[in-house]
Order: structure tokens, then C-alpha cells, then sequence
């Protein structure tokens, strides 16, 4: 990825950088509250660019999604995907994916994602993710089933 890939409608994609962190961390609480990450969480990934790629989308000036990936020497981990509930369903979402997808190389690609988040399977599925497992009470506080899903 080059310092800022367009993605249509005026956003671009841009590698996360500590700076960005603080605004981010107020999408990551917006986008799953109780469940959300906490900023000494996202930092040590920040701190660790040998095997993490984190991307953001930036509209109007401010980030508006952001999405990330650890990778290992044969497989890859989806750790986040989120937009900014104004700026869904215009292919942002797509293009974090697609961009992570790329860094992971031909590595295979696993992710956990909520078992009643139709919209992020749907988005998982598109990108060739199949379910190949679940986990019960992955989620806390909540307590919600995780569904593993795998692109080969
Ligand atoms: C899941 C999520 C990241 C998807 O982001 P998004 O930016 O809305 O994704 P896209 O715009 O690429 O795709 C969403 C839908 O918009 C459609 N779409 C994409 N571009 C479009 C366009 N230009 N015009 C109309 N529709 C479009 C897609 O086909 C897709 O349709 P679908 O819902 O039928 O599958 C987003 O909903 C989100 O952040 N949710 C909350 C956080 C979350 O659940 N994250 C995942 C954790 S595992």
C-alpha cells in the first residue's frame, strides 16, 4: 500500500500510525462498546510492525474506519475490521479487507466474528471466508458465540 490508496468517494487508505490512536479509540468505543479494545491494547499492536499491518480509511479529514492484521510465517489473523456507522455500505469496509488480504500474502487467513453479525459475515463470506467453527461465550461481557470463519 502507498501512503494514501483512494478508495472512491473521497476516502483514502493510510497505515495507522500512533498518532492516530485517540481517534480511533472513540470509533473502537462507538463501534463495540463494552467489547471494545482498549488503547494500551491498540498501542502494543502498533508497537509490533513486524507482523501487525493496521490500515486506516480517512473521509472529510478524519478516520472513518480502520482494520487490522497479524501475520504468522504461514497464517494470518483478522484482529479488526470497523466503519463509522455513517460512512457504511459504501465499500470501506470492503477495502480494509481486501487490503489486509493483500498484506497477508498467500498466508491462510482465520477470524473470529459475533455469531449475530450478519452484516460482517456477509462481508467475510464476499472475500471467500468460509465458517469452520464456533466458539461459545467468545465475546465478554456479553458472552456471545464467535463464529470462525477461514479463507484458504
Ligand atoms: C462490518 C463492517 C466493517 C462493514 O463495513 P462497510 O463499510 O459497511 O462494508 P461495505 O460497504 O464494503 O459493505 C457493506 C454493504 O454495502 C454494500 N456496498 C458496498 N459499496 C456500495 C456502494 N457503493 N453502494 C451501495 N452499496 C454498497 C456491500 O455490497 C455490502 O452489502 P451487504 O450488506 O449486502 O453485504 C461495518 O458494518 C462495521 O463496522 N460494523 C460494526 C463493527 C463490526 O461489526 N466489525 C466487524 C467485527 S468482526
Amino acid at each position: 500500500m502507498s501512503d494514501a490508496t483512494p478508495v472512491g468517494s473521497g476516502v483514502t487508505l493510510e497505515p495507522m500510525r500512533v498518532e492516530h490512536v485517540g481517534e480511533i479509540m472513540v470509533l473502537e468505543t462507538e463501534l463495540f462498546g463494552p467489547e471494545a479494545w482498549t488503547e494500551g491494547m491498540l498501542r502494543s499492536e502498533l508497537a509490533d510492525p513486524d507482523s501487525r499491518h493496521y490500515v486506516i480509511a480517512v473521509g472529510a479529514g478524519s478516520v472513518v474506519g480502520y482494520a487490522g492484521l497479524v501475520a504468522y510465517d504461514d497464517e494470518a489473523h483478522v484482529l479488526t475490521v470497523g466503519v463509522l456507522p455513517g460512512w457504511q455500505g459504501q465499500g470501506i469496509g470492503s477495502a480494509l479487507l481486501a487490503d489486509l488480504l493483500e498484506a497477508a500474502d498467500a498466508r491462510r487467513v482465520l477470524l473470529e466474528v459475533r455469531a449475530d453479525n450478519a452484516a460482517a459475515q456477509r462481508l467475510y463470506a464476499r472475500y471467500g471466508f468460509r465458517p469452520i467453527g464456533r466458539r461459545r461465550g467468545y465475546y465478554q461481557p456479553s458472552g456471545a458465540d464467535a463464529v470462525v470463519m477461514a479463507r484458504d
